[in-house]
């Protein structure tokens, strides 16, 4: 077949699979071939790019550094809504729009008002061609390689149909599972954990290096439609045909032809708000018809055929009778509030985080206090503040305990830590419980069958004490098994039981694991520092387990990305016998313990023996190309400038923290040119 026959088919094919991937939820095939075919096409589109469509499923992946991001201005201003947050409100808001419409009949359409970061999406001739913030409303940033990342955004509409230009609008957002997912890896590595989705949302927005904004699974929702002359009458039209066109709308909206019937739909959300993906503050009301719209026109700043209502902060008091301290799978211990039940956003809250030992503090909480707790962005209420005028003499300090409260090892913090932690990594029941966890997941061995509480039954019942146990169970083992849970949270009981289909599957999921590829098994074995990311570069490198356990530290800091602080993790996990038995048996059981050895080509050795860190963006390298170049004339790429750092490479727009350590530690920093220099001579 003829290189653009390929360039074609495999465009077409790739963008089906992402569309009932991402639209229907249908995976029709595993993610190896998907991405096998995805680097086929990646590396036909290099030797031939002309023939790249603009609807290349190449594009999500991101590379392009943007080293400032354009202006643009929109088409149509970007405007804000008024807000409400009591009902009088709303029935003066339906007073309004009656009176503007002179007693005609109307209709609402109700939709959340979801919490994220608003976008603007332009379309000409069906392909997406930009996409941009909303800014100060008149005029944005142009951010189009970061948001042709979002894989529910379709690249190109395929009904021919579609207005020449139009322009659609949304919110993009972090789910919320994705959120929690890169806080537990930033954990593994130890890097500072995001504070809330909304801020992680706006910030990877704002990446220059659209390949980091790639790794985020970003999603957005669209609200608008925009097209002139306008093709629809309401905006219902419009919700449905961005739907049919194959754009995520969320199908939380709902027509409504009175104020009260808007007064259902508020109060329906106002709990089952919290089963959606994001967070959202409250619901917007619209006029459903275009005509209408236009009729009631708007204020300066706001239209007013719309208005949000705002749920109320979610604050509630109640009595914090003791003080749980639970175990978290790097052995960081939380403590949590137990309450006098109260009601908060309809829910019973009995439960609340404290955070950390500083937080306690910084509250000046004690026993018996009455406390306030709010409910945020986040899903767990947490603890506020203090109701210091209802404080009795029954108050007591809180002691934060010295001892592990699952295991009893002393606790210990290390310095600029916050949380204490439990150091007995393999004897803590739950630390062996979230080791488990993480063996199973998608992007480890993918047994995740084996989640819902399962996971406890057979560590419970003695079947399992290491992952590697998981390779010998048999079907007259797990057949019959049942335990009831209890949730300490609402009291809720739940029976996991292993009938004959749940036995099949998961025995059937854990046979499937063992074809999981190397790097897959290298992150599952849980070695501290070593995410996602880390695993797949170690695998690439060294090719196999046992090259990877035979390098010594100096090989090992020799890998990409790989100094000081995961070299050490690394040599310390190996040289552990109980760790090496470990992976013996895994090694037996059948898992993939190599794969094929990604070693970047060698341009020669102008740079051996130097270490490099760059900082800011180039004209001739994305950050990807730039890291190659290094690693191909035999430099190695460091994490952070120490004294023996060869050359800090300064691009434009620099971090200022890296350029003055360089110059207070007297490390010699070159510009762009004079590192391509070094590359010839
Ligand atoms: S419509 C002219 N619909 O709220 C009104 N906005 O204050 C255009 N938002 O910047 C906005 N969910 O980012 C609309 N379902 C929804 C929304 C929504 C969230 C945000 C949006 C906008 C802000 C308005």
């Amino acid at each position: 077949m003829n290189p653009q026959d390929r360039i074609n088919e495999l465009t077409d094919r790739l963008n089906h699979y992402n569309y009932q991937y991402y639209q229907n939820s249908i995976s029709e095939v595993d993610d190896y071939t998907f991405d096998k075919l995805l680097e086929e096409l990646v590396d036909l589109e290099k030797n031939h790019p002309s023939f790249r469509r603009s609807d290349s499923p190449t594009l999500r992946v991101g590379g392009t550094i943007s080293k400032e991001f354009a202006t643009v201005y929109h088409r149509f201003p970007m405007l804000s809504l008024g807000n409400t947050y009591s009902e009088t409100d709303l029935i003066e808001f339906d007073v309004r729009v009656r009176k503007g419409l002179d007693g005609a009949d109307y209709e609402y359409v109700c939709e959340l008002k979801f919490d994220g970061v608003a976008l603007s999406m332009t379309y000409e001739n069906g392909v997406l061609v930009q996409g941009a913030t909303r800014g100060d409303g008149v005029r944005g940033d142009d951010i189009t390689h970061n948001v042709r990342t979002i894989r529910t955004i379709p690249l190109k509409v395929a009904d021919p149909h579609v207005p020449a230009l139009f322009e659609v609008r949304g919110e993009g957002f972090l789910p919320t599972a994705e959120f929690e997912r890169i806080n537990r890896e930033r954990e593994d590595i130890g890097e500072p954990l995001l504070a809330n989705p909304r801020n992680a949302a706006s910030g990877t927005f704002k990446l220059q290096d659209s390949s980091l904004v790639a790794k985020r699974r970003l999603d957005c929702f669209l609200y608008s439609f925009l097209s002139e002359p306008e093709v629809f009458k309401t905006h219902e039209e419009s919700l449905q045909a961005m739907k049919r066109w194959g754009f995520n709308v969320s199908q939380s909206w709902r027509k409504c032809t009175s104020i009260l019937e808007v007064m259902d739909y508020i109060r329906e959300w106002e709990t089952g708000r919290y089963e959606l993906p994001l967070a959202t503050d409250g619901i917007v009301i619209k006029v459903n018809s275009y005509d209408q719209q236009r009729q009631l026109g708007f204020t300066a700043k706001s239209p007013r055929w719309a208005i949000a209502y705002k749920y109320k902060a979610l604050a509630a008091s109640t009595t914090l009778n003791s003080v749980s301290y639970q175990v978290g799978r790097t052995g960081a211990v939380t403590p949590v509030a137990n309450l006098t039940p109260v009601l908060l956003a309809g829910t019973v809250v009995r439960r609340a985080s404290l955070h950390n030992s500083n937080e306690i503090q910084r509250l000046g909480v004690m026993l018996h206090d009455t406390v306030f707790i709010e409910k945020g962005g986040e899903i767990i209420p947490k603890v506020t503040g203090v109701d210091l005028g209802n404080r009795t003499d029954a108050s007591r300090p809180i002691v934060y305990p010295t001892e592990c409260p699952a295991c009893g090892t002393a606790l210990i913090r290390q310095e600029g830590e916050a949380h204490f932690y439990c150091p007995n990594e393999k004897g803590c029941p739950p630390q062996r419980q979230a080791r488990f966890e993480h063996f199973i997941q998608r992007r480890a061995m993918n047994i995740e069958s084996l989640g819902e509480g399962k996971i406890e039954l057979l560590i419970d019942r003695g079947l399992v004490k290491s992952p590697a146990d998981l390779y010998e169970l048999t079907f007259g083992q797990l057949f019959g098994l049942e335990k009831k849970f209890t949730d300490e949270e609402t009291g809720k009981t739940r029976v996991v039981s292993f009938k004959q289909k749940t036995v099949d599957n998961i025995l059937n999921a854990i046979e499937r694991s063992k074809a999981q590829p190397f790097r897959n098994v290298l992150f599952a074995l849980g070695i501290r520092y070593v995410g996602n990311t880390i695993a797949e570069k170690l695998a690439d490198y060294f090719g196999s387990l046992d090259d990877l356990m035979a390098a010594p530290y100096e090989t090992l800091i020799t890998a990409p990305e790989v100094g000081d602080r995961i070299a050490r993790s690394l040599v310390a996990w190996f040289a552990d016998s109980e760790n090496r038995v470990y992976v013996e048996r895994l090694r037996l059981a059948g898992l993939q313990m190599s794969q094929e050895r990604k070693v970047v080509e060698k341009k020669g050795d102008t740079l051996s023996g130097k270490t490099f860190l760059y900082t800011g963006t180039f004209t001739n390298f994305s950050r990807e190309e730039l890291e190659r170049e290094i690693d191909a004339h035999g430099g190695k790429l460091v994490s952070g400038v120490s004294k023996k750092l060869s050359y800090l490479i300064v691009g434009e727009n620099a971090g200022p923290s890296k350029v003055e350590k360089a110059q207070n530690l007297g490390v010699p920093m070159i510009g762009e040119d004079e590192f391509l220099a070094m590359l010839t001579v």
